[in-house]
């Protein structure tokens, strides 16, 4: 079995972080949402991998390289426009050939991996096997009808769902699906919907086939999502504490410290992962954040947030919650009068103040 990964995205609804960077390569717990989908392909057992890539690829090329860190073999596949995940699969074809294959979405987070997945595909051997789970906002994803074990319609994002079994991004095909891509026309988005192309297997008597996640499953597309799945990817982190904690701070609870990092006279209160070279000093860290590598902390708070790489909070009075903060991104208090906030904004940025 073969692997396709879908990171060809423009991810409209992360501007203006994904302006700078793919989705795929924000970090949740300080690890790149990517990495989490090639380590779950490689403990299938999977070796032989296609990044489906658009304007991402040099940055999900630096970052993944040619596979070595995880035993893949990455091919770069390259989807010019976005035309759709059924389109991914078509363009993937000649890398796949025939056999059957795992289409994995680059910003889908699996608890549980893909292993129980890909074994009920090898023992049941479906045409197509889709991975379904409950959520409260169906309409925002594909949506199956399951009755007696067997799944008899998909639909994409409909306006008025019948069930709330979500599509999640992680597909188990064989050969047959590239008929059914062939014979579907483009949604009124304009795109090969893959959900169209399962819906066609089902209509024309393939077998496609349920299975349930067990654990949790998160589509990081809206930012509320990566601040989500954070806290449950930070859920399972082990202490493991290699920076020096000095001065009159307080470690509680489940803390990863990477080297080079200095926590003075600060709190930092799990799960938290903290990056290196980090300066965390006269602050307090809250449950359920991750902070990058080279980041300052300075007479500030902050809980369950994400703060990137080379960011620095100064100052600030209240506690900064449910916050997402890019590269390089500086939030200071302005000790000159007027007492004015001062705020420079990319396009699509957001501040909520109380
Ligand atoms: C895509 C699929 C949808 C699926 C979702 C899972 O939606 O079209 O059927 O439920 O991924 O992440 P998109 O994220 O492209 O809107």
């Amino acid at each position: 079995m073969k692997a396709i990964i879908l990171c060809a995205g423009m991810a409209k609804r992360l501007y203006p972080l994904t302006v700078t960077m793919p989705k795929h390569l924000i970090p949740v717990a300080n690890k790149p949402i990517l990495f989490y989908g090639l380590e779950a392909i490689r403990d299938v057992g999977v070796t032989e991998v296609g990044i489906v890539v658009g304007a991402t690829r040099k940055d999900i090329e630096a970052a993944v390289g040619n596979g070595d860190k995880w035993g893949l073999r990455i091919t770069y596949i390259p989807q010019e426009n976005p035309q759709g995940l059924a389109h991914a699969v078509k363009i993937s074809r000649n890398f796949l050939q025939e056999e059957p294959f795992i289409m994995y979405l680059g910003d889908n987070l699996l608890k549980e991996g893909l292993n129980s997945f890909a074994d009920n595909f090898n023992k049941n051997k479906p045409n197509a096997l889709i991975l379904l789970y409950e959520v409260s906002n169906p309409s925002q994803f594909g949506i199956a009808i399951v009755e007696n074990g067997q799944v008899k319609k998909v639909m994409e994002k409909p306006k008025n769902p019948p069930t709330n079994l979500a599509l999640v991004g992680a597909y188990i095909f064989d050969h047959t699906i590239y008929e059914a891509i062939d014979a579907i026309k483009p949604s009124a988005r304009g795109e090969l919907e893959i959900t169209d192309a399962i819906e066609y297997l089902i209509e024309n008597g393939f077998v496609v086939e349920p299975h349930h996640v067990s654990g949790w499953w998160k589509d990081t597309g809206r930012p509320e999502d990566i601040i989500e799945a954070n806290r449950f990817i930070l859920d399972g982190i082990k202490t493991d504490i290699h920076g020096q904690i000095k001065g009159k701070s307080q470690i509680v609870g489940r803390v990863a410290i990477e080297t080079g990092t200095e926590i003075i006279d600060s709190i930092v209160r799990g799960p938290v992962a903290i990056g290196k070279n980090c300066k965390i000093i006269n602050s307090f860290v809250g449950p359920y954040t991750s902070i990058g590598d080279g980041v300052v902390l300075e007479n500030s708070e902050i809980e369950h947030s994400v703060m990137m790489g080379n960011s620095s909070i100064r100052n600030i009075d209240g506690r900064i919650d449910n916050s997402l903060l890019g590269r390089n991104v500086k939030v200071n208090k302005i000790e000159a009068k007027p007492h004015v906030y001062k705020l420079i904004h990319g396009d699509n940025s957001s501040t909520e103040l109380p």
